[in-house]
């Protein structure tokens, strides 16, 4: 195959690849700092090699060796969010084919973007302090000095000493524990991950965790004030597997578990292997927002067993994950609701074109990234636009049945690799050999490198849109004169989708008056309800119709929790009516040295307090 570049890294995986980290971490809560060694397994590529690129980030190095021998080594210079590439010079040369372990002894950063360090205040139990990781897209660079890119995959093993009264999960199979020998009050935690990944994979989580059994190869931890709703939440998780697997093929990571991680976890799910994180807003109390797990568990086919080579094509992770998601929710839930969820996500990426602008190459379904921070270009093309062409393709090719033999086929012709936009159209073009000339008819070029909105609008089933619909209709063409028309009665027949998608609808216009978010308060009562989708929701409607009373309580959710999803545009949407922008400014300020780093940086951004770069934001 073809070198590809990958414009985040620095690593030189033209040479050499990495099999296997062996690491070792002593977790220092007083300092905020991971003592770290890693031991690396790399296989060389080409003859007289003799210099290896590591990516690192805010790591200090104390010392490298090669095979035991004592290796030169030198940081360059940091380049912004891509950190300082880590030049190791081999005493000796290696030829194609060997392998040579390197030993490297480092620490992090306590300002290390993978990891949120948190006081015993900020966690619910208020006594011990927490540690978790987030390494997607390009963080782990920040914990382990590594080939920092998804087109390398590994195994790794890893030992974790913390204090004894905390337990230590990361995204492996547990593999045992022991008191640690070098100090009697800490505990060393053990795990191995036999198959191979890719590094933004790697995850660690330190707290006073407490987990229950949810199904045969489940469990589902968190600190205990959360264990018990989480176990119920979540108890769909043995049945999401199973159609999974009758969707995908076999599960091949042996445990899945779920952590429910503190409310500043940026994502809503992390498909971290054996143990995906997920935020508490995913606990409404009705199991209803568990199509995340379904997205997460979903990951363990498209995205951690096939793997984008590099984030340009992240929408191979996430639109195939997407459409595998829906899939398991019609395996559950029907037809019906899968094409419900199919037209909100539309909805979703017209509200994300509009305010990138139809003509920002971010828009691309695949962009370029030269130069571009993943994390700033995060938004929900690479998901919906992904769907959208996987649904549009489904239909021409025959129907769901049909189009998921396709996506089963290309899950086992890249799984435990790495692969880019062109291997997988290849892929279809062979696996649909006898349909080419229908193929040839769709325009690939609009779909995956011209901005905007695609070229075609699949078409949805209304069934369960049809009422929200004509609902949200009713509250756009009222007058002050008609809302006296309105009554609670409404939205009784409404499930919770129905109202997320009722509120959807109206976000996607133009603003409400107040008179009218005054008096949908007075008969639905929004502001006391807690399930996040529709708090979320109903906040940005308030602010943007200038609800001063609502600005408090918008504030109050985007610092409560810190899923970027509902944090940042809250935030935007305060800091977007004149008169509430300093009370935006001024609340950030007050909290964002509490915030995870990657949240405070972006909603920086967003409240123009940094400049945001190549973004066009
Ligand atoms: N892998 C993503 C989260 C992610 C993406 C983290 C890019 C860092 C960089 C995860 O699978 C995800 O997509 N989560 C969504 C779930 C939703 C689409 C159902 C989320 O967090 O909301
Ligand atoms: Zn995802």
């Amino acid at each position: 195959m073809a070198p590809v570049s990958d414009p985040c890294s620095f690593s030189s995986f033209s040479k050499c690849l990495t099999k296997h980290l062996n690491l070792t971490y002593q977790v220092d809560f007083d300092s905020h700092v991971l003592k770290g060694k890693v031991a690396l397994t790399v296989e060389v590529l080409e003859d007289k090699l003799s210099v290896l690129t590591l990516d690192t980030k805010d790591l200090k190095i104390f010392k490298v060796a090669a095979n035991g021998q004592t290796a030169k080594f030198a940081l360059g210079a940091k380049h912004g969010y891509k950190g300082s590439p880590l030049e190791i010079t081999l005493p000796f040369e290696l030829s194609r084919g060997q392998h040579v372990i390197v030993d490297i002894e480092y620490e992090t950063s306590p300002q290390a973007s993978a990891l949120q360090w948190l006081s015993p205040a900020q966690t619910a139990g208020k006594k011990h302090p927490y540690l978790f990781s987030q390494c997607q897209a390009t963080h782990c660079r920040t914990m382990v000095p590594c080939q920092d890119t998804p087109s390398v995959k590994h195994t790794y093993y890893a030992q974790v000493s913390v204090p004894r009264e905390l337990v230590a999960l990361m995204s492996a199979v547990q593999d045992g524990q022991e008191q640690d020998p070098n100090d009697s009050s800490r505990v060393i935690y053990r795990f191995r991950q036999p198959v191979p990944m890719p590094s933004y994979l790697i995850a660690l989580v330190v707290g006073a965790l407490e987990s229950r059994v949810i199904g045969p190869r489940s469990r589902v931890w968190s600190e205990k004030e959360y264990v018990d709703k989480a176990a119920f939440e979540f108890s769909e998780t043995e049945a999401m597997l199973r159609a999974a697997e009758t969707l995908a093929g076999p599960y091949v990571w042996g445990q899945y578990d779920l952590l429910v991680l503190p409310p500043s976890f940026p994502y809503g799910g992390m498909e971290n292997p054996c143990l995906t994180f997920a935020t508490p807003t995913l606990l409404a109390g009705d199991q209803s927002l568990s199509n995340v797990i379904a997205h997460e568990i979903s990951h363990s086919w498209t995205g951690n067993l096939v793997t984008n080579k590099t984030w340009e094509h992240f929408w191979l992770n996430e639109g195939h994950t997407v459409y595998l998601e829906r899939m398991i929710c019609r395996a559950l839930d029907g037809e019906q609701f899968r094409q419900f969820k199919a037209m909100g996500g539309w909805k979703e990426l017209h509200e994300s074109v509009e305010r990138f602008g139809a003509n920002n190459v971010l828009t691309n379904l695949v962009p370029n990234l030269q130069d571009v921070d993943p994390d700033d270009s995060f938004s929900c093309v690479p998901y919906e636009k992904g769907f959208a062409l996987l649904y549009y393709l489904e239909e021409l090719m025959g129907g769901p049945e049909v189009f998921m033999g396709f996506v089963k086929s290309y899950i086992q012709l890249f799984a435990y690799s790495s692969v880019t936009t062109e291997e997988w159209k290849d892929c279809l073009f062979t696996y649909f050999k006898d349909k080419v000339d229908i193929l040839n008819k769709v325009d690939w070029n609009a779909w995956m490198y011209t901005p905007g909105m695609p070229p075609v609008k699949p078409q949805y089933d209304t069934t369960l849109a049809d009422a929200c619909i004509a609902l949200s209709q009713k509250w756009l063409k009222a007058k002050d004169a008609d809302l006296a028309g309105f009554s609670e009665a409404d939205i009784k027949p409404l499930s919770s989708h129905q109202l997320i998608e009722f509120l959807a609808l109206l976000l996607a216009e133009d603003p409400l008056p107040l008179s009218h978010v005054k008096r949908m308060q007075e008969v639905y009562h929004f502001n006391s309800v807690t399930n996040s989708e529709i708090r979320y929701r109903w906040l940005r409607l308030c602010v943007q119709a200038h609800w001063e009373g609502a600005v408090p309580l918008a504030l109050e959710m985007a610092t409560k929790q810190g899923r970027m999803k509902f944090t940042r545009p809250l935030f935007r949407d305060v800091f977007n009516v004149a008169e509430f922008r300093d009370e935006a400014v001024k609340t950030f300020k007050e909290h964002r040295a509490t915030m995870h780093p990657v949240t405070a940086a972006l909603v920086a951004r967003d409240l123009k307090i940094e400049e945001s770069q190549n973004t066009g934001l």
